[in-house]
């Protein structure tokens, strides 16, 4: 499927002030990427974050890592008022994560459920980005993820699986750590499921609004087909270095 940013801006544009009280799979993956980065050095002298949203990830930072400079992007303009109330002096790059040109090279570059977006990861990119000996780590979904959405209606990204993700970077990085976790969410109802999705940004598979009639028709069949209403997420935690 194709995903075009405009539509991603959009939707993130509406859920980003109930985003951090609903992302809880979101808030758990930021914990395992910080522990394991931190696992491996805990002080930088640039910090690039991809993606900062709501800054779930750059809050974390901020308390678990040592840096001299802050840098952060996001598609929305907004983003940049949650980065600067958790790092006053952070510099804030607003627009697409792979075609930002930073004016530093970076020792960290970093991305909480941001890169299952991306069709294609120019690896070439970050390498360009990266001091030499430099980390990148990112968390992202597998081919797993939301696995009842894509068999009730066929709708799904281009989810990446750690052994391709192992392929993609392993001409120019190193990997140090790829790990891939499950985490099922149970609703009361299909509506409060998809009220989840709408809340977390998620909802950017599709730029139909439902009618009353589709929505109703979704929430049958998902109590028929999955009468515990689960919504599995499949995270994957990743992190390389710089050959
Ligand atoms: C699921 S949220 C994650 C936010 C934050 N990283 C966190 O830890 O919760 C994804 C964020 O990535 C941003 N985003 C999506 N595609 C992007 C792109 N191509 N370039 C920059 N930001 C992007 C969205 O606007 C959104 O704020």
């Amino acid at each position: 499927m194709q995903i075009n940013p405009k539509l991603i801006k959009t939707q993130f544009e509406k859920s980003l002030d109930k985003y951090n009280e609903n992302a809880s799979v979101q808030r758990i993956m930021a914990e395992k990427l910080i522990s394991e980065t931190a696992k491996l050095q805990t002080e930088f002298k640039n910090i690039l974050e991809l993606g900062s949203g709501a800054g779930l990830l750059t809050e974390k930072i901020a308390k678990s890592l040592k840096f001299d400079n802050y840098f952060a992007n996001d598609l929305i303009e907004k983003s940049q008022n949650y980065v600067k109330n958790i790092v006053p002096d952070a510099m804030f790059y607003c627009g697409n994560a792979q075609k930002i040109k930073p004016s530093q090279k970076m020792d960290l570059i970093i991305s909480n459920a941001m890169f299952q977006w991306f069709k294609k990861i120019d690896t070439d990119n970050y390498k360009n980005i990266l001091n030499s000996g430099g980390l990148l780590a990112f968390s992202s979904f597998s081919p797993q993820n939301f696995k009842e959405i894509r068999e009730l209606t066929g709708l799904t990204l281009e989810y990446k699986s750690v052994d391709e993700l192992q392929y993609i970077f392993e001409k120019n990085f190193e990997v140090l750590h790829a790990e891939e976790f499950v985490h099922i969410m149970n609703f009361a109802t299909p509506l409060e499921l998809l009220a989840h999705m709408k809340n977390t940004g998620v909802n950017s598979l599709t730029t139909e609004h439902w009618t009353f009639r589709e929505v109703k028709d979704f929430c049958d069949k998902y109590s028929k087909k999955f009468p515990k209403i689960t919504l599995t997420y499949a995270p994957i935690i990743f992190i390389c270095r710089k050959k």
